[in-house]
């Protein structure tokens, strides 16, 4: 079993497609470990897209990610990480490939309704940002 995490981008949450995201994840086979509504605040996603800090949407980024409530999962599954990219789609929804939750909701490259790990470590490492170690291992995680 591998975890991975899983944002509802705020015009996710604001279109009102959570119901929808949450729905198709779980049909794709993903069992959901942690589940949570919040605001960001700018600190918090500095820290998460720390990655990205120095690129020129990095500010855009950081504007859209605190600008309403977002939500997190922990997901987990076999091969979760690289599935739920499948799942997502490409970054650009212009170029998702059909029936991608980006390509269905995203409005554009910046604005793309959802996020999703990119790799093993990066997936554990943003459900503990989200969740803490207790609170997975309750749910049912295996790390
Ligand atoms: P994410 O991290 O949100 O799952 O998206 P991703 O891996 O597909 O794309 P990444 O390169 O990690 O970019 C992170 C987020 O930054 C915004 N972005 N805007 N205007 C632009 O050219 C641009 N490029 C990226 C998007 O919200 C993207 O998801
Ligand atoms: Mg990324």
């Amino acid at each position: 079993m591998e975890l991975t995490c899983l944002l509802v981008k705020p015009d996710g949450v604001a279109d009102a497609h959570i119901g929808e995201i949450v729905a198709k994840v779980e049909r794709e086979g993903f069992t959901v470990r942690g589940l949570r509504l919040l605001v960001l605040t700018r600190s918090h996603a500095e820290a998460f897209y720390a990655i990205h800090h120095g690129r020129p949407f990095f500010e855009d980024l950081v504007e859209y990610m605190t600008g309403g409530p977002i939500v997190a999962l922990a997901l987990e599954r076999e091969d979760a990480v690289s599935h739920l990219r499948t799942v997502i789609g490409a970054t650009n929804p212009a170029e998702a490939a059909e029936g991608t939750i980006r390509a269905l909701y995203g409005r554009d490259i910046g604005t793309n309704t959802v996020h999703g790990s990119d790799s093993v470590e990066n997936g554990i490492r943003e459900a503990l940002f989200f969740f803490s170690e207790r609170e997975l291992a309750e749910s049912g995680t295996v790390i």
